[in-house]
């Protein structure tokens, strides 16, 4: 017990005849749960392009759970309407991709995945702490994401209608320029009395508003995103 016969990492040893401890893999074999056969999955690539198919059905869970991951990793970046002007880059870091652009509005789901697990210019990746599954979770809801800026009333069900922001703007009292383009500020302040953060002009572009109530939240699925009144 005391004096147990094992290997310690890195040290040799006389038992193979390679003198070797650690053990190379045994050929033609494959580690239980890595058999990463569906390279679509695990790459987002089809031959060697970023693929647009989900690899598996998008369920109303699917985009519930890519909702729950996207703001846990991506709002403190991309903020949790995608705009990418998030609380840390509202403290000094990279302007992160605004997800609303034309480019990726159009961009292949894949192109997601990818960003996620390798990262993009100035944005770290995200493999390790999103699970592949996750990723692809996380494209689902950015899709979403975007259609609920963007919708037409082609996009929902019949009975639901599509609402200009402007006109939710009115209702709900929101901010002057709330449907506008949201621009990167210049500055942030915290500690406003309503608990929210007012966003300080830069000049010539839009009013200050709080962004408690800039952030309208994005419904779950395409079909209810679409129609509308992101409700307070
Ligand atoms: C630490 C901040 C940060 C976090 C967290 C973050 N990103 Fe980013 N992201 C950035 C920055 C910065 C850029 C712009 C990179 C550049 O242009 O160099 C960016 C760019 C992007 C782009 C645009 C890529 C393109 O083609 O222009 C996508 C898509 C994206 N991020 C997705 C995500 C997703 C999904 C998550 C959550 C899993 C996430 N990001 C988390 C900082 C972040």
């Amino acid at each position: 017990m005391h004096d147990q016969p094992k290997f310690y990492p890195q040290r040799g040893t006389d038992f193979y005849a390679d003198g070797r401890s650690v053990r190379p893999q045994v050929e033609n074999t494959v580690a239980r749960t890595q058999l990463h056969e569906d390279t679509y999955f695990y790459t987002g690539l089809i031959d060697g392009k970023e693929g647009n198919g989900l690899p598996f059905p998008a369920t109303i869970e699917v985009l519930e759970r890519g909702q729950e991951r996207y703001n846990t990793y991506c709002t403190p970046c991309h903020s949790r309407v995608g705009n990418g002007v998030g609380m840390i880059v509202l403290r000094g870091y990279h302007k992160a991709g605004n997800l609303h652009t034309n480019r990726l509005a159009t961009a292949p789901l894949g192109h997601f995945f990818n960003v996620i697990t390798n990262g993009y210019g100035a944005m770290p990746d995200y493999s390790s702490q999103v699970a592949v599954e996750d990723r692809w979770a996380i494209a689902a809801y950015i899709r979403a994401l975007q259609l609920s800026q963007k919708a037409t009333q082609a996009d929902v069900e019949s009975g639901k209608h599509v609402e200009p922001l402007t006109d939710i703007e009115e209702r709900e009292g929101f901010a002057a320029d709330f449907a506008k383009d949201w621009t990167l500020p210049a500055t942030a302040v915290t500690g406003t009395p309503d608990g929210g953060v007012y966003i300080l002009p830069t000049p010539g572009t839009q009013d200050a508003k709080p962004e408690s109530k800039a952030t309208p939240k994005p419904a779950t699925a395409p079909a209810a995103s679409a129609t509308v009144a992101p409700k307070q």
